[in-house]
């Protein structure tokens, strides 16, 4: 696909672990990039020194009206990818205010400001957390959307403000729901660098570099193939990508917006995961076996059937061994990036 000009795509959260990639999957298709991110749980490394960075706040109307004119980027902002925001499942049940700021309300003043500039894309970081449990064996996007916690409705209120908004004022927009998002660039470019992390890859690579004693496994008696939970892990860079093809598919069809999950449509459960780090280090890590996290699905699959045959998207790293492999490489680099600094 040949698109004739490539607007200037405004990335917020462009410094964390997500919106890094999609990044370095704009740049690599050609497509001029800024970034936008206040450095709350993002890293300014982890932005390439050529991408304009601008340190601040998504709801901040003053500069981001000054981004959208900037030439420094080329003619405006023709679209937006917007991945800043809260993800930890747990923090938004002890601070909802907290999540419905950051991921609502603050996306309510992007959009606002996107509307008034006429930015003509917007692609939004949504997520499977907005199903809930879905009662299914594989989440289609039109399973009902039923969050059993803040940080799922704070992200499904941002998807309505956005079909009712797009509606409203003629913009086209991408919702994209992620499924369990894994992995790092296989250039070791960038990869997920937060501390604290809750993620199962992460954690199970933070303890196979002996950053931690051990992993627990949540509850070992779901109705699952070896009674652990069941995901849908996708590699970050091939969710990049889907991210640099929905936005080609926005800018040649701008009276069509696209609601789709992100996954390969295969699980793998959370002992397969482990074995994988362990077939990769040689090494066992220890395992502890607990009770059942709350608010834990047993599985969650993807239907990914509407990503594939709406986008010319093929997974390049859909194998578990590679996202694993990936990850604990970055998890290397790192150790040595924090050493050197
Ligand atoms: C959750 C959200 C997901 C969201 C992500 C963002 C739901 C249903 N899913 O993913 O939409 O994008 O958080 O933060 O709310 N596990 C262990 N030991 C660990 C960590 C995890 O056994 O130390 C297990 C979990 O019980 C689960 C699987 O590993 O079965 C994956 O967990 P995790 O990586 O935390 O992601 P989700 O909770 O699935």
């Amino acid at each position: 696909m040949t698109i004739a000009t490539k607007c200037p795509v405004l990335v917020t959260g462009g410094a964390g672990y997500i919106g890094s990639h999609a990044v370095l999957a704009l740049r690599d298709a050609d497509w001029p990039v800024a970034v936008i991110d206040d450095l709350s749980t993002g890293f300014a490394f982890a932005v390439p020194e050529e991408v304009p960075f601008y340190r601040g706040d998504i709801a901040d109307g003053v500069l981001l009206d000054q981004i959208f004119t900037e030439q420094g980027i080329g003619h405006g902002v023709g679209a937006i990818m917007h991945f800043a925001g809260s993800v930890v499942v747990p923090e938004s049940v002890e601070n909802p205010l907290r999540y419905y700021d950051n991921n609502t309300a603050r996306s309510r003043a992007l959009i606002e400001a996107a509307v008034h500039a006429g930015v003509p894309h917007f692609i939004f970081s949504s997520t499977a957390a907005t199903y809930g449990v879905p009662d299914v064996e594989k989440v289609a996007e039109d399973t009902p959307q039923q969050p059993i916690n803040p940080y799922g409705w704070s992200k499904l209120m941002t998807e309505r403000m956005l079909a009712d908004a797009s509606a409203a004022h003629g913009f086209n927009y991408g919702a994209l729901r992620y499924f369990n998002v894994a992995g790092a660039d296989p250039d070791g470019r960038t990869g997920q660098s937060t501390a604290g992390a809750t993620h199962l890859i992460k954690v199970a690579c933070e303890a196979a570099m002996g950053k931690r004693e051990s992993v627990a496994i949540f509850g070992t008696d779901y109705d699952t193939r070896d009674g652990t939970g069941v995901r849908d892990y996708i590699h970050v860079s091939d969710l990049a990508d889907a991210h640099v093809r929905t936005l080609e598919a926005l800018v040649e069809q701008p009276d069509r917006s696209l609601t789709m999950n992100c996954g390969y449509g295969r699980g793998f459960s959370v002992r397969e995961v482990l074995d994988s780090i362990d077939r990769i280090t040689g090494a066992g890590i220890v395992r502890r076996e607990e009770q059942r996290r709350a608010g834990d699905p047993a599985r969650l699959i993807a239907d990914s059937s509407r990503l594939q045959e709406t986008l010319d998207w093929t997974p390049r790293f859909a194998d578990l061994d590679t996202i694993v492999r990936h990850a604990l490489e970055w998890e290397r680099r790192l150790a040595n990036l924090r050493e050197e600094a």
